[in-house]
């Protein structure tokens, strides 16, 4: 009997691991793959693979042992017709100690300068890399108020920072990210805290991920309005600007204002090159809302009355963050948040544009060494603005 070639599927994770968070889905490769080969895809799955992305958020393919890293720019390519030939953190990695985008000493790979490497421990002669010393940052670098010694010793942790991958400077963010586990370590589950006192168990260094959909969903209709009728400004330099402050217990925000550089401290900036975003982006494949703030980052907002059209611009930074903050507090909680358990092997795209995520754990505690590849093209399309 002649063999009946199974093209490629996308099946949603269990709902015990979506729960109520709209994430989530693995990818099937056709029965004849056993390595994502995009060029091997035909139309209809590349239609199915980003249309899959943009309902699922993240996608995850297991099994990608030995795979290209040329395969990780491939796929964020085919993800965003506009996509740049660079990584949007810019053709060469950040180095300058003064920016937290550099703090956990990541490299790029020489055959494939738009893929870092990230993770934790010393790594020697990977790629034709330099060795490294790779740290994988946890809460207690940037929380106002850490969990405390004991809490950590019985295995809870936080999100570090609530982020898209976004420079917020000059290269607009990649509408997809792609990442690669290489090497995972074998440790015991975490306890990820909430506010409310909700506890969550998820691998320890899992992906935490959260739906901007989800996010508009939760809103208010009087705060839906607000959210499409607004524009959030990033502060010029923003990695560096706050690279003294501290966060907010979930991870979304900043505790308090006070010790933002000042702008004569940053590197020099033109403000034509500082990004302002819509608060609410338009899903490029189903058409919905995400409200999509990096509150970390935020300096001012600009938002227009739709009774009269009139528009103001909030500039207290207090205010700014409060209202921030408010608007994606209530998404963190345990059924809105998909923490993604890493497998050796695993290739896992997600939705930069319509997500945010977090590192979560506390990895460097333990001698076991992660290593992962990690790739977000520059784009040359800003992101659509939702309008109701
Ligand atoms: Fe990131």
């Amino acid at each position: 009997m002649p063999h009946i070639e199974e093209p490629l599927r996308i099946q949603p994770l269990d709902d015990g691991l979506r729960k109520d968070s709209q994430i989530g889905a693995e990818v099937v490769l056709p029965s004849s793959m056993s390595l994502l080969d995009i060029p091997s895809l035909s139309e209809n799955e590349k239609k199915l693979l980003r249309n899959g992305l943009f309902d699922n958020g993240v996608l995850v393919i297991r099994n990608q042992h030995g795979i290209e890293p040329k395969v990780l720019v491939q796929l964020a390519k085919l993800l965003d017709d506009t996509a740049l030939d660079f990584h949007s953190g810019g053709a060469k990695q950040v180095t300058d100690p003064n920016n937290i985008l550099s703090q956990n000493h990541c490299t790029r790979i020489p055959r494939a300068p738009q893929v870092t490497v990230i993770g934790q421990g010393v790594v020697r002669g990977h790629e034709g890399t330099p060795d490294l010393d790779l740290k994988h940052l946890d809460h207690t670098a940037f929380h106002e108020e850490p969990l405390s010694d004991e809490a950590i010793r019985n295995g809870h942790t936080r999100p570090y920072r609530w982020h898209m991958d976004a420079p917020l400077y000059e290269n607009l963010p990649g509408v997809a990210t792609v990442l690669h586990a290489l090497e995972v370590p074998d440790l015991p589950d975490q306890t990820l805290d909430f506010p409310s006192g909700e506890e969550m168990d998820i691998a320890a260094g899992a992906t935490a991920f959260f739906s901007g959909a989800r996010n508009f969903d939760l809103l208010t209709p009087t705060e839906q309005q607000f959210a499409w009728n607004t524009t959030v400004q990033y502060a010029p330099r923003a990695y560096e600007w706050i690279k003294d402050c501290k966060a907010t217990a979930d991870g979304l925000s900043i505790a308090k204002k006070g010790r933002e550089k000042d702008e004569s401290a940053l590197p020099s900036f033109n403000w034509e090159k500082v990004h302002s975003f819509p608060m609410v982006w338009k899903n490029p494949a189903n058409g919905r809302p995400h409200l999509q703030i990096l509150g970390c980052c935020v300096y001012s907002l600009r938002t227009t009355d739709p009774a009269t059209g009139k528009t103001v611009t909030i500039n207290d930074l207090d205010e700014v963050r409060n209202i921030c903050h408010g608007l994606q507090a209530r998404v963190y909680a345990a059924p809105n948040i998909y923490a993604h358990r890493w497998r050796r092997g695993d290739l896992v795209v997600f939705h930069n544009r319509g997500l945010m995520h977090s590192i979560t754990g506390q990895l460097s505690q333990h001698p076991e060494r992660r290593l992962l590849w990690q790739c977000n093209i520059a784009s040359q399309s800003v992101p659509e603005a939702y309008s109701s």
